[in-house]
């Protein structure tokens, strides 16, 4: 029997498995009800008393060892196929935490809101499907003006020649809608999408965004509006902008000015976005014309005022660099990801 022990001894000392399984085949072999080990007790059982104290603790020492060496490698099989990291399983599913991103032109939209609303100017909104009078006639566009063409405007329905209904060009539109709604002192922004009957391309789309800026009251000047432009420009580039006003005509303002500011990119000493200029234009802007107060009931001998008009896909391009703009429609996650 002592025999029987060394030998198993080492048969315990040289098992050497690393699969969960092997271990457990072992286990069996030697400490399962029919194991080696096991046996061995049933002929412990049957040994005189002598020979019970001299082999029951070689027997004993044999079991524990099996034990031991079981346990031992068993332990490191469950190591091994653990993962790297341990798996927290009261953590939400991976990917329900995505909440999505906000659109760059309402990121832009509520920047450009922000700062006009540090100026006191609130906001107004009107329809998208408008009539002549509102986009046209009461902002003095003359009869035969282009804009009134079909290749420049969607007309929706023109039974009523002199009135026709139409998808608005301009948000300028909201500037007359508040003028008939409201008496002096106004001080409006108003955003909103725009149509007009473009070829899509990167530079030119048939849809897009603009925010109109109207302030009417006793004694509003061409200076008022310069500081209200140059306030606006510096919370949007950075105070180191500039900004230059070229003359230019609007129908519905007198004098009329192009808004240009200093290109952020290059700081002004030209570069490719601003074509070598150092400057970039932002949108139109001058006094609103004495018959366009006069078409909404205003008096111009009493009132005065400026209006400006921007694009804001010109200003998400030009702050973010988005140099086309089919891009701001296609919804393309890789484009929408990068605005939060
Ligand atoms: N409505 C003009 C456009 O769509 C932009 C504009 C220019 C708006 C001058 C204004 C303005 O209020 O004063 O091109």
């Amino acid at each position: 029997m002592t025999e029987r022990i060394t030998q198993l001894n080492k048969e315990v000392s040289a098992f050497c498995g690393t699969k969960a399984p092997d271990i457990e085949d072992f286990r069996i072999q030697m400490l399962g009800k029919k194991g080696k080990i096991t046996l061995l007790f049933d002929d412990f059982k049957q040994l005189s008393g002598d020979e019970k104290k001299a082999v029951g603790q070689l027997l004993n020492q044999l079991k524990n060892l099996a034990q031991q060496r079981i346990a031992e490698l068993k332990q490191k099989a469950d190591d091994n196929d653990a993962p790297a990291h341990s798996i927290d399983t009261s953590r939400p599913a991976a990917g329900n935490d995505e909440h999505g991103s906000r659109h760059p032109i309402a990121v832009m939209r509520s920047e450009i809101l922000a700062i006009f609303g540090k100026l006191g100017f609130t906001i107004a909104e009107g329809p998208e499907i408008e009539d002549d009078w509102h986009v046209f006639g009461a902002l003095n566009f003359a009869p035969e003006h282009p804009a009134r063409d079909m290749q420049d405007t969607f007309f929706i329905d023109t039974q009523n020649a002199d009135n026709p209904t139409l998808l608005r060009t301009h948000t300028s539109s909201v500037q007359v809608r508040t003028m008939e709604n409201q008496a002096p002192p106004i001080r409006v922004v108003c955003p909103g999408r725009v149509y007009r009957n473009e070829a899509i391309s990167a530079r030119a789309h048939c849809m897009f965004h603009q925010v109109e800026g109207l302030y009417v009251d006793k004694d509003v000047s061409f200076a008022d509006l310069k500081q209200t432009l140059l306030y606006f420009a510096k919370e949007m580039f950075g105070n180191k902008v500039e900004i230059r006003l070229r003359p230019s005509f609007f129908p519905f303002t007198e004098p009329s000015a192009e808004m240009d500011v200093s290109c952020s990119l290059c700081g002004g000493k030209g570069c490719n976005v601003c074509k070598g200029t150092g400057w970039l234009e932002v949108g139109g802007c001058g006094m609103v014309h004495p018959k366009v107060l006069q078409a909404n009931k205003i008096d111009p001998a009493k009132y005065s005022g400026f209006a400006f008009g921007m694009g804001i896909e010109r200003l998400v391009m030009l702050k973010y660099q988005v140099r086309d703009l089919r891009l701001y429609f296609e919804n393309d996650v890789r484009f929408l990801r990068q605005f939060r």
